[in-house]
């Protein structure tokens, strides 16, 4: 790894979850499950779903919430990068959308789609904007309205997401022990069978066939992918721990995407961490794909937990397959 002149730090967080919580129970009443099962096959206990708006809604709150907390004013924003699978539309970008509703006139911005390596992905592209020192202030939302693209018929998929939006700001510090330290980062493209939306897009455009044929909807062999995530999410945590000569006492925090918590506590065994090094809060929003890494992160924080000088590693593992791991070390008192 060269060391650069600048590093891209993380300054300020926001977070923003819709009030409507769906509990286990309440899968119970729809599909053939039960809490039993949820709980013990995912960890989860309840999701939130966004009643009226869409995913620019949430994105938007998440940043209002990063400048109420900074006190800073929109038009000081440079750039927004939006890391989603649920845009509002395919144009204009939710990055344009966002930019409207939050009022940053300064700002250009564009949406990144790696579904849940969404954050992971942002932060890398993000902070090379930083490091080149042309930009001074880059927000990245990892933003999900996954309550639009779930079939809530299907028992295999429903129970497992939810709708929640979380933003960073990222500045350069020219401290080079803060901030991204290092990012491994993948995709494999043969991914495509087990975890998709196959409907809406140029290969299959909308049509009454498309609709009938529920190709609007998420879908996942969960069984393919559990296998593949186990594996990828827990080897790109080891390479950059290994890569920066991290040992496991050295880690605050690992923040893991949360998809499901065997695979969290598979990762946390490969690394060798006790629970207390892990972030969760999969119990209470579900899998929101580019939001749960940023979303669990703030939360952590806000709860004074995460400390000026902590090591934190995200990893990440979702559709394409896409999947990477970070080594960031964090510079909010
Ligand atoms: O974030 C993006 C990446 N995605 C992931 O990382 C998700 C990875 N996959 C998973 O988390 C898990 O595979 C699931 C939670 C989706 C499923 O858990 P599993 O232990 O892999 O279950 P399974 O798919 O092997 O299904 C076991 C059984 C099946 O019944 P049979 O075939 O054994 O009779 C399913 O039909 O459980 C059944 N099942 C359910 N039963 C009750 C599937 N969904 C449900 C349900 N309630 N909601």
């Amino acid at each position: 790894m060269t060391d650069k002149k600048l590093r891209a730090t993380i300054t300020g967080v926001g977070m923003y979850v819709p009030d409507k919580v769906l509990d286990n129970k309440y899968f119970e009443s729809i599909v053939e499950t039960n809490d039993e099962w949820i709980t013990s096959r995912t960890g989860i206990k309840e999701r939130r779903v966004l009643e009226n708006g869409a995913t620019s809604d949430l994105a938007a709150r998440a940043v209002d919430d990063l400048l109420k907390s900074k006190n800073m004013s929109a038009e000081e924003i440079d750039l927004i990068i939006v890391s989603t699978i649920t845009p509002d539309m395919f144009f204009p970008s939710t990055a344009c959308v966002v930019q409207r509703k939050v009022g940053a006139k300064n700002a250009w911005g564009f949406d990144l789609s790696a579904a849940c390596s969404g954050f992971v992905f942002g932060l890398e592209t993000a902070a090379s904007f930083i490091e080149s020192g042309k930009y001074k202030k880059v927000v990245l939302v990892g933003a999900d309205k996954m309550s639009a693209i779930t079939d809530y018929t299907d028992r295999n998929t429903c129970i497992l997401f939810g709708d929640a939006a979380s933003a960073v700001l990222l500045e350069p510090t020219e401290d080079l022990s803060y901030g991204l330290q290092d990012s491994v980062l993948y995709c494999d493209g043969t991914g495509e069978d087990a975890l998709h939306m196959l409907g809406g897009g140029s290969r299959n455009p909308a049509t009454h066939e498309t609709v009938d044929e529920k190709m609007h909807y998420i879908y996942q062999d969960g069984r393919a992918v559990f296998k593949v995530a186990v594996v990828g999410m827990a080897d790109a945590a080891v390479e950059i721990l290994e890569r920066n000569n991290l040992k496991r006492e050295d880690i605050s925090f690992l923040a893991p995407h949360q998809a499901n918590m065997r695979i969290i506590n598979a990762t946390r065994d490969r690394l060798g961490l006790q629970n207390d090094q892990v972030m969760v809060n999969i119990h209470k929003y579900g899998n929101t794909t580019a939001a749960t890494i940023p979303l669990v992160v703030t939360e952590y924080y806000r709860a004074g937990k995460v400390k000026k000088g902590d090591k934190l590693v995200f990893a990440a593992f979702g559709g394409g397959y896409t999947w990477g791991a970070q080594y960031i070390v964090w510079s909010i008192d």
